[in-house]
C-alpha cells in the first residue's frame, strides 16, 4: 500500500498539486499516493482527522485554511512559526506537526530557477495577508539591503513589518520616488479586484517583478512589463514549494525542472 497524501483546501479542484507531487513519486520511485480534500469552511478538522484516522501521512494545505492549520498543529517548525501559517502537515506522529515552505519556495525559485541574487537587493512586497505574511521573515533572511511593505491598509502592513526589524511599512500612496531591484505581488489582488495604480519609476534596472499568482497574467506583470521590468508569476514558488514539502515528507528533494518545464508548457 502506497502511503498517503493530498492538498486540502477550497476550493482544490484546479489545484496542480495532486498532478506534481505524482511526477515527484514518479521520478523519485517513491510509493505514495496524493489525492485532493475539498473541505467545507467549518469542517477543516474533521477533514484532517478523518484522513488522518485512515491512515493518511501529511497533507499540503492551501487557501483559505493555512492559519487554521497553524492553530491545529500541536507543534510546528521555526519557519511555520514565523509565518503564523502551516502549509504541510505531519500526520505519522503522536500529535499533528506542522511546517511552512512556501518561503523557500518563493526563494529557491527566486535564486536557482531565476537565477537571481538577492544579496544587497531593495525590495518592495506589496501586501501584508496570509501570503505576505509567509514570505516576510525568510525574504528578510536572504541578505537583502532592505524591505518595505505596502499595502492597500497601511496598518495591517505596519502590524506585520514590526515583526522583522528593519522592515519598513507604507501605504501605496507612498512609493513615489522610491525604486526596488526586487517588486513581489503578495496581494489578492487580480483576484479580488484590480490593483491600485503604481507610481512611474518603481523598478531600478535589471528589476524583477514576482507575482505570488499564478496561471494568469496579472496587471501587475503586465505593468511591470511595460516599465522595463522583467516578470515572473508564482507558478515555479508552487512547484518549489511542493518539492520541499515532499523532501520533509520523505527524506527526498525531487528534481524540479522538468516538472516546472511540463507545467510551463501547459
Ligand atoms: P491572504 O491571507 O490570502 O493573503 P488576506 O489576508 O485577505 O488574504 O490578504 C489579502 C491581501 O491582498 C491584503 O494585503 C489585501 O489588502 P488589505 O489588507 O488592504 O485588505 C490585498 N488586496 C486584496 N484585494 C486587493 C486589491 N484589489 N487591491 C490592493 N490590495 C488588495
Amino acid at each position: 500500500m502506497p502511503d498517503r497524501y493530498a492538498v486540502i483546501g477550497h476550493p482544490v479542484a484546479h489545484s496542480k498539486s495532486p498532478w506534481i507531487h505524482a511526477q515527484f513519486a514518479r521520478a523519485t520511485g517513491e510509493a505514495i499516493e496524493y489525492g485532493a480534500i475539498d473541505a467545507p469552511a467549518d469542517g477543516f478538522v474533521h477533514e484532517v482527522e478523518k484522513f488522518r484516522a485512515a491512515g493518511g501521512k501529511g497533507l499540503n494545505v492551501t487557501l483559505p485554511f493555512k492559519g487554521e492549520a497553524f492553530r491545529y498543529c500541536a507543534g510546528t517548525t521555526e519557519r511555520a512559526a514565523a509565518a503564523q501559517a502551516v502549509n504541510t502537515l505531519l500526520l505519522d506522529r503522536a500529535q499533528p506537526f506542522g511546517d511552512n515552505t512556501d518561503g523557500v519556495g518563493l526563494l529557491r525559485d527566486l535564486t536557482v530557477n531565476l537565477g537571481r541574487s538577492l544579496a544587497g537587493a531593495q525590495v518592495l512586497l506589496l501586501g501584508a495577508g496570509g501570503a505576505a505574511q509567509g514570505v516576510l521573515a525568510p525574504l528578510a533572511q536572504a541578505g537583502v539591503a532592505s524591505i518595505v511593505i505596502a499595502n492597500r491598509t497601511p496598518a495591517r502592513a505596519r502590524a506585520l513589518a514590526v515583526r522583522v526589524p528593519g522592515v519598513v511599512a507604507c501605504g501605496f500612496d507612498t512609493l513615489d520616488g522610491r525604486a526596488f531591484d526586487l517588486v513581489v505581488n503578495a496581494t489578492a489582488a487580480g483576484l479580488d479586484g484590480e490593483l491600485p495604480r503604481l507610481p512611474q519609476g518603481l523598478f531600478r534596472p535589471g528589476a524583477l517583478a514576482y507575482d505570488m499568482l499564478y496561471g494568469r497574467d496579472t496587471e501587475f506583470l503586465a505593468m511591470a512589463r511595460a516599465a522595463g521590468a522583467a516578470a515572473c508569476d508564482g507558478l515555479g514558488m508552487l512547484v518549489e514549494q511542493a518539492a520541499e514539502s515532499f523532501l520533509v515528507w520523505r527524506g527526498v528533494r525531487p528534481d524540479t525542472r522538468t516538472v516546472l518545464a511540463a507545467l510551463r508548457a501547459g
